[in-house]
């Protein structure tokens, strides 16, 4: 879907439908309040009603969309409200629609804009590449979306064109975190950074095999030795012509496939660990939108690519591993791979001389239950770096909660034989995790956020969050990014 934005009164839009906003108790216009009886209407988040306006204004059908209480609003409320709009103009197979923009109060222009495109644009996402035999119906898409704001404003056209590049970042991230496991190999997953690099401008580097055995990438090796997938590990660097300024490496676990190896999983619920790689799908949705953004910017994404299995070729228990860094690990559970693999992209990104390393991983079941799927869970070496991603996460909406990483968490994961373990049991999972990887962080600002719990839903969380793959972090990178512009 297209979006255009002019200004204008909304009530004089020629339009099939449009979508007219409102704030829990304001007066509607008399045009449409003619419509409606007393008491249909109360404004609340995400009401809508539909209306047939018969000429008493040029739009064919009004809806009415509820904003709620203007006094507590927030952008994150606009993005849920433009979801729920788009989806009822899909429903009643509109093939364009108007959008108009209500008196915004404390809410940004910018921050309008682009939750409204966000919202408009992720709430029609579906993933349907694997169904056969679909109705037309079923694959129509709404070719346009015109917001239409009282007084031409750049700030909000400028938000509308970074929410429709974030919009597109978050739904690269879905389709790679839904694409199932023998579809999306590490092979491919290197071949989807290329693709990326070359379309926006990026200088990628894949490692295979033989040369992560040449440079010592002994983590991610030790993870792939049990499939008969290659490893890959992905460098993308956009923007090394701002390199006089600060570097931000992004670092991704790409499990495209998570098993558990020898330590193996239940079979319930295995099927849902092909996105064991959506930290690396933030990583790319969040490059692709850097690059569609044209941010001034020095990024470099790393990602450790493999495929966790059992075979007689697998590592196993008991397994010491030499990582990239030296260190070395002693493997008590293979199903403690991220963290593994993590280790090596962790040390190589120290070549940068990083501002800031910011990994994101599905790294622990323990993150889930501490912090369901309504906030990403966050433990950080650096309080400057923690609080710009919680400010990030209240701007995007994908908030993140920070728990601690003290020294006694530290000691969890100190191994008898090795340097560290990768696994110090259930108590603390989460925690325990990020003190094993910070044994591989050396010397800059560092956040490690554990993505879970929120990059991949079982039931829908907001009205433009499906369930499945939700290309989590990926709004809350950009905004985390912006922060250094
Ligand atoms: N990929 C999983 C974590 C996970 C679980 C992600 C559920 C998404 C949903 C990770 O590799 C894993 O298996 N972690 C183990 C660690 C344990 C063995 C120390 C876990 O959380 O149980
Ligand atoms: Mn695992
Ligand atoms: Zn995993």
């Amino acid at each position: 879907m297209n979006i255009v934005v002019t200004h204008g009164d909304a009530l004089n839009q020629e339009t099939p439908l449009l979508v007219f906003g409102t704030w829990k108790g304001a007066a509607l216009p008399e045009q449409l309040a003619n419509l409606l009886e007393a008491g249909d209407w109360t404004g609340n988040t995400k009401q809508t009603l539909l209306l047939y306006t018969r000429g008493a204004i040029p739009a064919r059908r009004v809806l009415l969309l509820g904003l709620g209480e203007q006094d507590d609003a927030h952008a994150d409320r606009l993005r849920e409200c433009a979801a729920v709009a788009a989806q009822r103009a899909r429903e009643a197979k509109a093939e364009r629609y108007t959008l108009a923009v209500p008196p915004l109060g404390s809410i940004t222009a910018r921050a309008a804009g682009q939750a409204l495109a966000e919202g408009s644009l992720l709430a029609l996402y579906r993933y349907q590449k694997y169904k056969t035999g679909l109705k037309d119906e079923d694959t129509r898409e709404i070719e346009q979306l015109t917001i239409v704001t009282s007084e031409a404003d750049q700030a909000f056209t400028t938000g509308v064109t970074t929410g429709e590049a974030v919009a597109h970042g978050v739904m690269l991230a879905r389709d790679l975190a839904n694409a199932p496991g023998n579809e999306l190999t590490p092979t491919v997953m290197g071949e989807t950074a290329r693709q990326i690099g070359r379309e926006f401008g990026m200088q990628v580097t894949v490692l295979g095999p033989s040369e992560l055995r040449e440079q010592g990438f002994g983590g991610i090796l030790a993870v792939a030795q049990g499939s008969q997938q290659e490893p890959r590990f992905i460098i993308i660097e956009y923007g090394a012509e701002y390199a006089n300024g600060p570097t931000i490496c992004l670092v991704g676990k790409g499990i495209t496939f998570d098993s558990g190896g020898i330590s193996i999983k239940p079979a319930a619920g295995m099927e849902d660990m092909k996105m064991d790689m959506g930290g690396a799908a933030a990583v790319l949705g969040a490059l692709q939108a850097v690059g569609e953004l044209k941010l001034p910017l020095h990024v470099v994404g790393l990602i450790s690519s493999a495929e966790n299995m059992p075979s007689a070729s697998a590592f196993k228990p008991g397994d010491i591993v030499k990582t990239l860094s030296g260190k070395t690990i002693e493997v008590v559970n293979t199903d403690a791979e991220g963290r593994v693999v993590l280790s090596d992209a962790l040390h190589y990104a120290g070549r940068f001389k990083p501002a800031a390393v910011i990994d994101l991983a599905t790294l622990t079941g323990a993150i889930m239950v501490a912090l369901g799927p309504h906030a990403t869970g966050m433990m950080s070496n650096d309080d400057d770096l923690s609080a710009r991603l919680e400010r990030a996460g209240q701007a995007s909406g994908e908030r993140v909660w920070r728990l601690p990483l003290w020294d006694p968490y530290k000691d969890m994961v100190k191994s008898d034989i090795a340097d560290v373990k990768n696994s110090a049991g259930r108590p603390g999972g989460a925690i325990t995790a990020a003190a094993f990887l910070s044994a591989f962080v050396d010397g800059y600002p560092w956040a490690h956020l554990d993505i879970a719990g929120t990059a991949w839903v079982d039931r829908q969380t907001k009205a433009y969050t499906p369930k499945g793959a939700t290309g989590g972090a990926v709004r809350l990178l950009i905004e985390t990014l912006q922060s250094w512009l």
